[in-house]
């Protein structure tokens, strides 16, 4: 499935208006790069239950099984991946002026792999770890996985730094998310099933303020022809190939 070039301009045109341009980033945009997404056909959340892996009372009251079936399966897909179309397109948007920030809700690090220079990690990191006792943050290469949980040199477990269910949005992340999302041009929505909040709430504070949605995903979600102003429908590599090459076809005739 791939959405009508009328749709694209309709994206471009806005994209190439923008300049204080946010994305608003899910699992969907990684898919291409290998790594399943959480909801829907082939999710992980179909293979084991989120309130059983990935709740934080879970890894508090059995967090050796929490390493073995999240943890550490994660970490392997993980260290393999490299970004894809979807995340260089986001990147080529930063270039031409029009994207200041990426919000996502990704713990891989593709964005940033990608080249993104500027990117809110709403759901923490799984690059890093941190202990559960004495909150020292700490990098996988410290640590074997002979033994799991591993352990802090203090003697308590270590997780990765990532936002488990149950567990709060760091404050001055939220915060900043909410600004740059009250002040942003245009939002790029891409990859996100938009049902967890507080994520889910953004593209809500963004329209509300004016600004120009532009949804990516093969499936709609309860944003789409409700809150986005253009949905996509098809997978975030093709169509922000086709988005770029439309705004820097515009650019290339305003010179
Ligand atoms: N390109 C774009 N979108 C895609 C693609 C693709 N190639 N493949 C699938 N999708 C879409 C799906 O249609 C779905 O709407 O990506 C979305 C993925 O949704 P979720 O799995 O719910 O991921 P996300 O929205 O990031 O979930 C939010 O939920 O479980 C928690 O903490 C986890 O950060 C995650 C949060």
């Amino acid at each position: 499935m791939q959405p009508s070039q009328t749709l694209i301009e309709q994206a471009a045109a806005a994209c190439a208006r923008g300049t204080k341009g946010v994305a608003l980033t899910g699992a969907g945009i990684s898919v291409e790069s290998g790594i399943p997404p959480f909801r829907g056909k082939g999710g992980l959340w179909e293979k084991i239950d989120p309130m059983k892996y990935a709740h934080i009372d879970a890894l508090v009251s059995n967090p050796a099984e929490v390493w073995e079936v999240l943890f550490r399966g994660i970490g392997e897909l993980l260290t393999t991946a490299t970004p894809n179309a979807g995340h260089l397109g986001l990147q080529r948007l930063e270039q031409m002026g029009i994207l200041q920030t990426v919000i996502t809700q990704n713990v891989d690090g593709l964005h940033q792999k990608a080249g993104s220079s500027d990117v809110i990690e709403f759901h923490g990191t799984h690059a890093v770890l941190r202990c559960m006792g004495c909150h020292v943050r700490s990098d996988w290469q410290a640590i074997t996985l002979d033994r799991i949980p591993p352990v802090c040199p203090c003697g308590a477990y270590l997780r990765p730094d990532v936002v488990m269910f149950g567990e709060p949005i760091d404050v001055g992340l939220l915060r900043r998310s909410q600004i740059l999302s009250a002040n942003c041009d245009v939002m790029l929505v891409v990859g996100t099933s938009a049902t967890v909040e507080p994520a889910a709430y953004l593209p809500l504070i963004a329209k509300d303020r004016g600004a120009f949605i532009i949804e990516i995903n093969p499936e709609p979600t309860p944003l789409t022809d409700r809150v986005s102003d253009v949905t996509l429908l098809g997978p975030a590599g093709e169509v922000m190939e086709r988005i770029v090459a439309a705004v820097a076809n515009i650019q290339g005739r305003s010179l």
